[in-house]
């Protein structure tokens, strides 16, 4: 049972807060600030992410720092018993930079230079903007190293984004150099005898460009791996002061989902604690079931990125936000569902963007703990409280984590190269959707599921699902081969085992190096359109496919149901491979939630794995967390109607309850249990 340190050395509890912006308020900072104390403490708030955006501020000149307004802030925190998680200004940098150096301004794809604007705008490479940040975040921890506000570090915010100007150019060929030494072997590794693309020089090589490159797969993934390395590059070299300085304060900076810039496998393995912001599109009716499975998939990624450990849910919106298309407000008990789905994941904090709505500009309206009427009776303001409230009683949560024995792959090479790949259905192969709805459809038989990905160790679970692994990274196969030979279940699917880590194709038929440890030749695929749909029958129930539909050979595989329409009407599409002491399932074409449900029972029936919930009915989802504590099993009622789940004989840990049997939940609620 794992049980991890908590996020900060002197806060052991769950960090409840958010992003706080008081210089903007600087004016009115007699009032404001002070208002905002005591409404954060009524709240229950323990910490407050500031100055994220601040860099205008404390360096409004050049080599002009004013540093006084954030010593009164991390004063006023201390003050008032909070902690500061403290971002470096990094995430959007003050126009007088721009004016002065244009090189640390990005270049777009088409190679043109971007004027100052928005955030995240800057070039990684530019030696003067790398000086720049070295020297504000050297003086912000010199400064605060000893501050007792000071609980941990939020470098930049949100980082993404690439630049294609000269130097940016010059590091990819560097970068290119270490990966495949000579030219030839980059010529080759990228099949570049095609279309007369063979390079004499890396100084030939060009980031791909609309008015460029647009066609050879190897050079676009190369530059996808090319801009990931270069943010944990970054990332290393943003927090070397800070590691230096304050070596005592936990640092971070802020994910997003299942965001294409960035491999946060990779980036993960770089944070103290993984941290993401959580912006779930809610829709106050049935459909949030889906959105909770959704959300609990990032948790689930998340927290696999970390490595298995707690995360923090560093931003969510208390209310509605205001870029989505369509923004709810969040009806009565989501809230609290969503800061407890978080926790019930493995999170350790609620956070909100934002603490207090500003005046102006583009984010005005977006959902706040404190809106524009400052008032405490307000709907968002008690839902806050509550939260807060409740947070407080759950102090024996905080460090356990959940151990699941089910894993889904989730990759980020291979979600590049497959995005990238033209067959079947173009351009989206909906790579992401169904690693989701695999991932969807084992959380709905009642088991805890960790995302991994290729990289990870296998060893541990009982059932690991691969859907779509159309690259296979050197060594994966053999990993798998081993995971079943000892026992494992693994899934496989339609699209695996295509190509190598560089895209070449596998020769010899398909699945390449997976073919024996699942039995199968995948000789052609099919692709539907929206109207088409082939059909199977299998344990006595009829479903449907769409979209892909392999048509496969059992070799060694014995075929558990097939098709029933088209030319291939009478091949597998459901196949089981006895492989040592394991079974390996291929599932040979895409189908609906249906299908994927009652599969995986089967599955993890076949694994040993026992559901936390058995039969556990629509709308509900669960999720255990185990620490030395004790085990507290979430269940969460996703869909705002009273809905009815069979609980395991246990006790209610917030109030001693027993509980047992037939229980009724009021809409969004969420029980927490001691098994
Ligand atoms: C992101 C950013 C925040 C804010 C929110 C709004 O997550 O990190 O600064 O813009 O979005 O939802
Ligand atoms: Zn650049």
């Amino acid at each position: 049972m794992a049980q991890y340190p908590p996020v900060m050395r002197d806060l052991p509890a769950f960090l409840y807060g958010g992003d706080y912006n008081p210089e903007q308020w600087i004016r009115e900072k007699d009032t404001v600030w002070k208002k905002d104390m005591e409404l954060a403490r009524r709240a229950g708030i323990n910490t407050l992410s500031v100055g994220i955006f601040s860099w205008s501020m404390l360096e409004p000149r050049e080599g002009e720092y004013r540093f006084e307004w954030l010593d009164e802030v991390m004063d006023m925190l201390a003050e008032n018993g909070m902690k500061a998680v403290l971002a470096t200004p990094s995430g959007a940098r003050p126009p007088w930079m721009a004016e002065k150096y244009p090189e640390v301004l990005r270049v777009d794809g088409y190679r043109r230079r971007q004027l100052f604007g928005n955030r995240h705008n800057h070039c990684l490479s530019s030696p003067v903007y790398r000086e720049k940040v070295r020297a504000i975040n050297t003086l912000l921890a010199e400064r605060y190293k000893d501050h007792p506000a000071l609980g941990m570090w939020h470098v930049s915010n949100e980082l993404g984004g690439e630049c294609h100007c000269p130097l940016c150019q010059e590091k990819f060929r560097v970068w290119l150099k270490d990966r495949y030494g000579e030219i030839e072997n980059l010529n080759d590794q990228w099949w570049n005898t095609f279309w007369s693309h063979r390079y004499s020089s890396f100084g030939q090589v060009e980031s791909p460009s609309p008015i460029g490159e647009g066609c050879s797969h190897g050079l676009k993934l190369a530059w996808r791996r090319f801009v990931s390395d270069q943010f944990c590059e970054w990332y290393r070299w943003e927090t070397e002061p800070l590691r230096r300085i304050t070596p005592h304060i936990p640092c971070t900076t802020n994910l997003m989902e299942i965001f294409w810039d960035i491999n946060y496998f990779d980036l993960g393995k770089l944070l103290d604690r993984v941290s993401w912001d959580n912006y779930p599109r809610w829709t106050n009716d049935d459909r949030d079931a889906e959105v909770a499975a959704y959300t609990a998939f990032n948790h689930d990624l998340m927290r696999g990125a970390g490595g298995g450990k707690p995360f923090m849910m560093m931003e969510s919106s208390p209310s509605a936000v205001n870029w989505q298309e369509v923004n709810r407000l969040r009806s009565p008990g989501l809230l609290m569902l969503q800061g407890m789905q978080a926790v019930a994941h493995g999170s350790d904090t609620v956070q909100y963007f934002q603490f207090r709505k500003g005046r102006g500009s583009c984010e005005k309206f977006h959902g706040a703990v404190v809106s524009h009427d400052e008032r405490e009776d307000n709907r968002v303001y008690r839902e806050v409280c509550r939260v807060g409230e409740r947070l407080k009683t759950l102090g024996d949560i905080p460090g356990s984590a959940p151990e699941n024995r089910a894993a889904v792959l989730f990759d980020w090479d291979n979600r590049w190269i497959l995005r990238d790949a033209q067959f079947g259905l173009n351009p989206d192969k909906g790579y992401e959707q169904t690693v989701i709805a695999h991932h969807g459809a084992m959380l709905r038989c009642g088991i805890g599921v960790d995302v991994i990905d290729q990289t990870s160790d296998l060893t541990g679970y009982r059932l690991v699902s691969g859907p779509m692994t159309y690259m296979l990274r050197p060594g994966f196969a053999e990993k798998v081969r081993a995971f079943v030979e000892a026992g494992g279940v693994y899934v496989s699917t339609y699209c695996s085992g295509w190509v190598n880590e560089e895209d070449l194709c596998f020769m010899g038929g398909f699945p390449g190096p997976l073919k024996d440890v699942l039995g199968v030749w995948d000789e052609e695929t099919d692709a539907l359109d929206e109207t088409q749909r082939n059909h199977f029958t299998w344990q006595g129930k009829r479903y449907e496919t769409k979209d892909f539909c392999a048509l496969i050979h059992p070799e060694g595989a014995k075929a558990l149901s097939e098709y029933e329409d088209c030319f291939y009407r009478g091949y597998p599409v459901l196949t089981e491979n006895t492989f040592g002491k394991g079974k390996a399932y291929y599932i040979a074409a895409r189908t609906g939630m249906d299908f994927l449900t009652d599969f995986y029972q089967t599955a993890i029936r076949q694994a040993g794995i026992a559901p936390l919930i058995p039969d556990l009915p629509r709308g509900f989802l669960c999720a255990e967390r185990a620490g030395n504590k004790g085990r507290f099993l979430f269940v969460m009622n996703t869909v705002p109607r009273e809905n009815t789940v069979c609980l395991p004989d246990c006790r209610d840990a917030e109030t001693g309850d027993t509980v047992k049997g037939k229980t009724v939940f009021a809409p969004y609620e969420v029980k927490i249990l001691r098994v």
